[in-house]
């Protein structure tokens, strides 16, 4: 809940996070503002917020709130972790930032290309006959514009109209309005992640970077195939698909533009910027450039750096000068969303040896080890988002998300409702689970039928068949239903799960030996996207899909394809350092290597296993 002392204007938001995620950066990440000066590093002891079933008290809770404060839930943001269903109270702002806290821990000083000069101009006189662009010109000489056609239209009539008291709107060094009035108070961008599957908006103020109202929807090009491979396959089969996907892009960015402004009571003639983080296919066909060449060997990008197009050009009905600033990639699969969050998470900016891996249907990796940063993309198939799994799902509704083996099963399901089937998140559980109680061996085998009592009695009579095929069930709508009505995870879904981690362990496995590192010297994991945030780093650890690491080094980063966005529309200097890494970072392409294979098969067993 926003408090607000207004009560009209108190807001209720539902939202979802990684568990072990502060309640200050999940906040943040769903476009909720919350004091802070410090950026959530537990210093400025701001971040105060009312929780229904506080936890610890650390000693900076203690520095900050009475007893009775503390009794009555008063805790500090930044220093508690959302690991259970929880209600927050939220105080409005007390203070305007001049920083902002985006991505990880990041601390955004304010210098967005958006700026607005409201000046009371010196009517002219036969004394003074400036012209009347030099008059407006003169008075915002600190910003230096250049102005266009646009405004010098419609200058005159504004001038006058408004008696020569007007707010003159410049981005990134070129004026483009001149509104009437003083709207110094209205200065928005919108940061889009544009992902194949979701794509998520963010309204900003970029006056005091706080984030205004988020909304998020299925990228309407689904219809065309589920990931990058069968888009582009679409567009070399149909010569209108490419025309088509893009209309069908445009339609979701607008879709979510008019959301955030209508949420955020915002009126989109006041929105003058948008930054746009996707992958390289996305970005093509946003642009309605053929993606072919990405799809094929040699696998080359039309343009790794895309030029600065209006918002107008991609659909969307802003402020008609508003720019789009699209993020630039480095290579046909490491594109603009890895380049965004590798700027939200600091690869650039760490001496530490951090590992990113984004995990989806094209899985990108980065690694730095403080001086160098490599980055790879790994096929890992659709696994993960519930692609080729018998009763897979994406992580909506019903999807079983947690899975613990115990005396029993005992499971997660998003929105607490009878298990529909089993989305990423719940496949890698059940099979570490699996694994750990011995009912699947280190190949990924389930144990014969005649071993499997004496590895887990409980839990043996769901091992059944369908068929000739293994199953473990996992739910049954009701007691002795048919294994084909139930939930279950199939010997042919532990092998999918095999080779999509396989070909993720490979990829890290090649960078980490690329800079003469070995697993243990990794010093944070950040499982980042949608699925890879909501992981279970155990499970991760146990079936091999990072390295083998205390789980506190393997952390969730949230959506920082998004974070990244936001930090380039709030500072020109972090979009500098978009540009930055693209020159960077070292693209490592597995495709080529010799040995790809064989490393391969070696990543294909579960080594955490009895016995494997
Ligand atoms: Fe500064 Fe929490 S954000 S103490």
């Amino acid at each position: 809940t926003v408090l607000d002392p207004d009560p009209e204007r108190v807001v209720r938001r539902e939202v979802r996070v990684p568990p072990g995620v502060t309640v200050f950066d999940s906040a943040s990440w769903n476009g909720i503002a919350i004091d802070s000066t410090c950026g959530g590093h537990g210093t400025c002891h701001k971040c105060k917020v009312r929780l229904d079933s506080a936890g610890a008290i650390t000693r900076h809770d203690v520095k900050t709130f009475t007893r009775d404060q503390l009794d009555a839930g008063w805790r500090l943001a930044c220093l508690v972790n959302a690991t259970r269903d929880l209600a927050v109270d939220v105080p409005p702002l007390t203070t305007r930032p001049k920083a902002a806290t985006v991505g990880v821990g990041r601390q955004v000083i304010l210098r967005p290309a958006i700026q607005k000069r409201y000046v009371e101009l010196d009517e002219p006189t036969l004394a003074d006959q400036r012209p009347d662009l030099v008059r407006l010109l003169d008075a915002v000489d600190d910003l230096e514009p250049t102005p266009d056609l646009h405004v010098l239209r419609r200058l005159p009539r504004v001038l006058r109209e408004a008696d020569f008291k007007v707010t003159a709107v410049v981005v990134d060094e070129s004026l483009v309005d001149v509104e009437p009035g003083d709207t110094t108070g209205a200065q928005y961008a919108i940061a889009f992640d544009l992902g194949t599957t979701t794509v998520v908006a963010t309204l900003l103020d970029v006056s005091t970077g706080t984030p205004v109202a988020v909304a998020s929807m299925l990228n309407r090009q689904q219809p065309f195939g589920g990931d990058v491979i069968t888009r582009i396959s679409a567009t070399m089969l149909d010569p209108d698909a490419l025309h088509r996907l893009q209309q069908a892009a445009a339609q979701t960015l607008a879709t979510l533009a008019a959301q955030v402004c209508a949420e955020g009571e915002v009126d989109p003639a006041h929105v003058y910027e948008v930054a746009l983080a996707g992958n390289a296919t996305m970005t093509a066909l946003v642009l309605g450039v053929d993606p072919e060449p990405l799809g094929v060997a040699p696998f080359v990008m039309s343009t790794a750096h895309p030029p600065t197009v209006l918002a107008a050009d991609l659909g969307l009905a802003l402020h008609p000068r508003a720019r789009a600033a699209i993020f630039p990639a480095l290579g046909a699969y490491v594109g603009g969303d890895i380049v965004a969050g590798m700027l939200a998470t600091g690869m650039d900016r760490d001496k530490r040896t951090r590992l990113m891996i984004d995990v989806g249907t094209n899985c990108e990796i980065v690694l730095s080890n403080g001086d160098r940063i490599v980055s790879t993309a790994a096929p890992a198939g659709p696994a993960f988002e519930g692609g080729a799994i018998r009763c897979g799902m994406r992580a909506a509704e019903g999807a079983i998300e947690v899975v613990k083996l115990g005396e029993d099963v005992e499971l997660g399901v998003i929105g607490d409702i009878d298990p529909k089937g089993l989305c990423g998140s719940g496949l890698v559980d059940a099979v570490a689970e699996l694994v750990k109680v011995g009912l699947l061996d280190g190949s990924g085998r389930f144990v014969p039928d005649e071993d499997a009592p004496s590895v887990a009695p409980a839990l043996a009579d769901r091992l059944t068949r369908i068929g000739d095929e293994r199953v473990f069930v996992l739910h049954r709508p009701h007691p002795g239903a048919d294994p084909a009505d139930c939930v279950v995870l199939s010997q042919r879904d532990v092998r999918e799960l095999q080779f999509a981690k396989a070909a993720i362990s490979t990829g890290w496995s090649l960078l980490l030996e690329e800079l003469g590192l070995e697993p243990r010297d990794v010093q944070q994991v950040l499982m980042a996207g949608s699925f890879g945030s909501y992981l279970s780093p155990a499970s991760a650890v146990r079936i091999g899909l990072v390295p083998t690491l205390p789980v506190l080094r393997i952390v969730s980063a949230g959506n920082v394809a998004g974070e990244g966005a936001k930090m380039a529309l709030l500072s020109l200097r972090e979009r500098a350092g978009a540009t930055a890494l693209t020159e960077e970072v070292t693209y490592v392409e597995l495709s080529d290597r010799a040995d790809f294979n064989d490393r391969f098969v070696d990543q294909l067993a579960f080594h955490g296993a009895n016995g494997g």
